[in-house]
C-alpha cells in the first residue's frame, strides 16, 4: 500500500503528460473521479466483497422495506468465512477478559464484590495481567504489537511445533490480511516480480497483487486430488514465469485451503519446502485455518515451520513468513482484526525493514491484540473458566464438521454437481456442469455462467455464494464456493431450498 501510495504521487504527474488527464476544479466537476485515480486500485478485484455481496445487501435492504417483494425472507451470507455474523457464539471466556480490560473501572478494588458475582476469577487475573502490561487500551503500543503477548504467541507456537519461537520474530497485526499485504509489499519491485499463488486462491492475494503492480504466478491445485498440490506443477508454474522474464520471489500455501478446503499432508509439505529451497524462493504459509481440522487421523495439520524445523540445518536458510489471525478456527473474532505474523530465517537487514514499515502505521489495534493472546493462550485444564471454554470450544468445532459434511452431500446430489469433502477451513468449493443453454444466457447477459449461477440463486433464495471465477478456476470450469456457516438448526431448510433452486435452473436451461 505505501509504495503503491508513493508511486500514486510519483506517477500522477506522468500520467498527467502521458494519458493528458486533466485534474478539473470544483467548477467543473470532481477532482478525484475514475479517470484521475489510481489506476492499480481502479483494476483491483476482490469477490468475496463484490457484486454478488453488493446486490445481497441491495435485497437485505428491500427486505426490510418490503418483504412482499421476495420469495425469500431473509438474505443468508454464505459469501464470507464470518462466523459471528451468522451467529456463531464468541467464547465467553475471551469475551469476558476483552470487556473488562476495556472498562478498567471494573477492576478497581472498591467493586471487586460485584465483579466478582459477574466474572470468574480467572477471567478477572486474566484482564488485570493483560492491563498492568497493556497500561491502557487507548494508548498506542509498541509496532510490533504489546512484548508480553508476543512472548505467549512464541509460547504457543513453541507449544504447537515443538521448535523454539523468538517474540522478536513475531509481528502481531490487524488480521492475517495486514500481514499478508506488508511482507508482499517488502517482496515485490515492478510487474516483474511474481508470486506464486495456487489456483483457486484466496483473493486477498491477487487483489494486493495487483495494488503493488507485481505478477501472480499461478498454480493449479487438483481437485480430482481433493485439490492436492502437485509438485510437478510447481515446477511447471516457476519454469513457465521465469521463461517469461518474471523474477519469482515467493510462494504462497494457504493450508488448510480457502476456498478449497484441502490440509496437506507433511510430506507434500515437505515437497513444497525442497522445491523452495530448490529454486530460492520464500515461503508464504497463510495458516488461518490451523484449528478447522475435520479428519484429523486422515489430515492432522502441520504447520510449515514445524516441517521446516524438522528438515534440519541444510534448510536452515530458507526463508519463510507464516500467518495466523483471530477470525477463523472457533474464535472467530473477525470484527477485532487479531492477527499475527512469524518470521523465520529472514535476513536481519530485512527484520530491520519489516520493523520500519510496521512503524509507519503505528501500532496494530489493541482489542485485537488481546484476542491474540487469548486465542494463543486460553483457559487450560485446573482453570476455574475450563470447562466451559472447552465445551464451548467442542460444540462449535462438532457443528462445523457436521455442517461441513451435510453441505458436502447435499451439493453432491444436485445434478451436475460434485464437491469434495472439506479436510479443513470453512467452505466448499463445488465444480458445477452448466447446461449450454445456461452457458449461452450468460453471455448474452455478458456475465460469466458461474456469475450467473450465483446470481440466479441469490435472487431466488436469497442464499450469496461467491463465483468460482473470482478465485480462479481451471478454464472451462464453473465452480462456486459456499461457506458452511449457516447455523446448525437452519441446515436442512437452507439446503432444501438449495436443491429446489438447482433443479428448477436446471429445468429452464435443460436442451
Ligand atoms: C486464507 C485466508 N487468509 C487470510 C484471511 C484474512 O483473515 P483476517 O480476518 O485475519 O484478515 C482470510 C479470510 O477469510 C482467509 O480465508
Amino acid at each position: 500500500m505505501i509504495r503503491s501510495l508513493i508511486r500514486t504521487t510519483k506517477t500522477s504527474c506522468v500520467q498527467l503528460n502521458q494519458r493528458n488527464i486533466r485534474y478539473s476544479s470544483t467548477k467543473h466537476g470532481k477532482v478525484l473521479n475514475v479517470n484521475t485515480m489510481h489506476p492499480l486500485i481502479k483494476n483491483v478485484e476482490y469477490a468475496v466483497r463484490g457484486a454478488l455481496p453488493i446486490r445481497a445487501e441491495a435485497l437485505s435492504a428491500q427486505l426490510k422495506k418490503d418483504p412482499s417483494k421476495l420469495n425469500f425472507d431473509k438474505v443468508v451470507f454464505c459469501n464470507i468465512g464470518n462466523p459471528q455474523q451468522l451467529n456463531q457464539k464468541p467464547i465467553t471466556f475471551f469475551r469476558q477478559v476483552a470487556s473488562l480490560c476495556e472498562n478498567p473501572e471494573l477492576l478497581k478494588a472498591e467493586n471487586r464484590g460485584l465483579v466478582s458475582k459477574l466474572y470468574p476469577a480467572d477471567a478477572i487475573a486474566r484482564a488485570e495481567l493483560l492491563m498492568k502490561n497493556i497500561g491502557s487500551i487507548g494508548a498506542y503500543t509498541h509496532s510490533k504489537g504489546i512484548t508480553h503477548i508476543r512472548e505467549n504467541v512464541a509460547k504457543f507456537i513453541e507449544r504447537r511445533d515443538g521448535y523454539p519461537a523468538e517474540p522478536e520474530n513475531i509481528y502481531l497485526t490487524q488480521g492475517a490480511s495486514e500481514g499478508v499485504q506488508k511482507v508482499i509489499q517488502l517482496l515485490t519491485h515492478n510487474t516483474k516480480s511474481g508470486i506464486m499463488i495456487p489456483i483457486p486462491q484466496y483473493p486477498l492475494y491477487s487483489a494486493t497483487l495487483s495494488l503493488v503492480d507485481a505478477a501472480p504466478v499461478p498454480y493449479y491445485l487438483n481437485e480430482k486430488e481433493d485439490w492436492g498440490l502437485d509438485p510437478a506443477e510447481l515446477k511447471r508454474s516457476v519454469t513457465e514465469a521465469r521463461k517469461n522474464g518474471v523474477n519469482v520471489c515467493a510462494l504462497v500455501i494457504i493450508n488448510p485451503g480457502n476456498p478449497t478446503g484441502q490440509c496437506l499432508s507433511e510430506e507434500n509439505i515437505r515437497e513444497i519446502i525442497r522445491f523452495c529451497h530448490e529454486e530460492r524462493i520464500v515461503l508464504l504459509a497463510d495458516e488461518v485455518y490451523q484449528t478447522n481440522i475435520y479428519q484429523p487421523e486422515r489430515r492432522p495439520f502441520h504447520s510449515l515451520k514445524k516441517v521446516l524445523m524438522s528438515m534440519g540445518p541444510e534448510y536452515s536458510e530458507q526463508e519463510l513468513f507464516s500467518f495466523h489471525s483471530t477470525s477463523k478456527g472457533m474464535v472467530g473474532e473477525c470484527g477485532r482484526r487479531g492477527g499475527y505474523f512469524e518470521c523465520v530465517n529472514i535476513d536481519p537487514e530485512i527484520m530491520d525493514q519489516v520493523y520500519k514499515i510496521s512503524s509507519i502505521s503505528l501500532c496494530p489495534n489493541v482489542h485485537g491484540q488481546i484476542m491474540v493472546d487469548l486465542m494463543t493462550n486460553p483457559p487450560v485444564e485446573g482453570d476455574e473458566s475450563y470447562p466451559q471454554y472447552r465445551a464451548e470450544m467442542d460444540a462449535i468445532f462438532q457443528s462445523l464438521s457436521r455442517r461441513a459434511i451435510k453441505l458436502a452431500k447435499c451439493f453432491n446430489n444436485l445434478e451436475g454437481v460434485t464437491c469434495n469433502e472439506a479436510e479443513g477451513a470453512m467452505y466448499l468449493f463445488p465444480q458445477i456442469t452448466l447446461p449450454p443453454k445456461a452457458i449461452e444466457a450468460a453471455k448474452e447477459k455478458k456475465m460469466t455462467a458461474d456469475s450467473f449461477y450465483a446470481l440466479s440463486m441469490l435472487d431466488s433464495t436469497g442464499v450469496c455464494v461467491i463465483p468460482g471465477s473470482g478465485f480462479g478456476q481451471e478454464p472451462g470450469t464453473y465452480h462456486f464456493r459456499s461457506t458452511f456457516l449457516p447455523e446448525e438448526h437452519l441446515f436442512d431448510g437452507f439446503c432444501a431450498g438449495l436443491q429446489d433452486f438447482h433443479k428448477s435452473f436446471m429445468d429452464k436451461y435443460r436442451d
